[in-house]
């Protein structure tokens, strides 16, 4: 059976982005795979949290993912600094990543233009990072959106490389997963394209958002004047909002408003109502359940730990060999 490992940043609350982009598919994949999601808390670090509000976000995150349908009997589910050997094996990755590679990624171009004064190593070797949560496990299979697609890449060079430096045929080739085929981007409310986090909470629909907040959000996106001619293409921004419909809604709700569109008798406080109103349905139930598991301590105190036991496991494993494989042998 195929192994999959995927994970998310404890930043904050998930929105739909995650949700549509990530999540959603761990859900399916653990039917059918041999899994493991965790928190990617180190890979948070490179923002500096606070303590406090690091340890927050992960158990936020956790409760998401068992809300979303993540099942511990099925997936290993685990919080990355529970496994030490992940950074590890990122210390011994990192010897065969090299600057140029790393400084020309575009998540951390983009990292360096949106916030120049915390240039950090962390951020430079983040990609080196995530290659070892993933050949840490062995994984084949990532699911992620579209803005990591660039990272599984240099994943596959980072484990060819270690394979040819070692002549050994010991890490396997990673690749981005979707079941929609294509990977997902997930535009945000306020016209930028992607919903983040790092864009501002008016671009994000959280999952555990309160219909009412969700409603304030949808109203408020930024949207234009309208159509002037029938069937002129639409601008990115009301093709966003699109986009978003089209994956909470229904196949006719969506060609209603395309026709209402086309012929130039959209209303956009229609077409916001209805995005809105289709947005609380569709993160109706795992709302419900955020609600129901976060006050159960122990439930999740007994996910993390049986999490950490598996994946800890599959992590020695992994680590003993490539000190072998690297002749870090014990002389005494
Ligand atoms: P993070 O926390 O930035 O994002 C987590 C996942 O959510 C997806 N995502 C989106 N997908 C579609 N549209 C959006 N607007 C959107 N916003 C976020 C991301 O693509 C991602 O799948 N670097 C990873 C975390 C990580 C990881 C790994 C993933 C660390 N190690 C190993 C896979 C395997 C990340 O992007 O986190």
């Amino acid at each position: 059976m195929e192994t999959v490992v995927s994970g998310i940043r404890s930043t904050g609350k998930l929105h739909l982005g995650n949700y549509y982009g990530a999540l959603s598919n761990f859900v399916k994949m653990q039917d059918e795979y041999n899994c493991y999601f965790f928190i990617a808390d180190l890979h948070s670090l490179t923002t500096h949290p606070t303590p406090g509000d690091l340890g927050s976000t992960i158990r936020q995150v956790v409760v998401e993912y068992l809300a979303a349908g993540l099942d511990p009997e099925k997936s290993t589910i685990y919080i990355q600094s529970d496994v030490p050997e992940v950074a590890e094996l990122y210390l011994y990755m990192n010897m065969n990543a090299y600057l140029g590679e790393l400084e020309r990624a575009t998540a951390f171009k983009d990292k360096v233009r949106a916030n120049p004064d915390n240039v950090n190593a962390g951020l430079l070797t983040y990609p080196v990072l995530m290659s070892s949560d993933i050949l840490l496990h062995h994984g084949t299979k990532v699911p992620v959106g579209k803005d990591q697609e660039q990272h599984l890449e240099m994943t596959r060079t980072f484990g060819n490389r270690f394979n040819r430096l070692y002549n050994v045929d010991y890490f396997k080739e990673a690749f981005a997963f979707s079941y929609s085929n294509k990977l997902v981007k997930i535009p945000g409310l306020d016209g930028q394209g992607k919903m983040g986090k790092s864009n501002g909470d008016a671009s994000c629909v959280y999952l555990s958002d309160e219909p009412e907040a969700i409603r304030k959000k949808v109203m408020r996106a930024v949207s234009d004047s309208g159509p002037t001619e029938m069937n002129q293409p639409k601008p990115e921004v009301i093709q966003n909002l699109f986009d978003l419909l089209t994956i909470v809604s229904t196949p006719d709700t969506v060609s209603h408003f395309d026709d209402l569109y086309n012929r130039c008798e959209i209303r956009y406080g229609d077409f916001k109502k209805q995005l809105a109103e289709d947005m609380i349905l569709a993160t109706q139930d795992v709302r419900n359940r955020i609600k129901e598991i976060e006050g159960d301590d122990e439930y999740i105190k007994k996910v993390i730990k049986l999490g950490a036991e598996k994946a800890g496991a599959s992590a020695q494993k992994t680590i003993k060999e490539v000190r072998e494989i690297i002749g870090l042998k014990k002389l005494y």
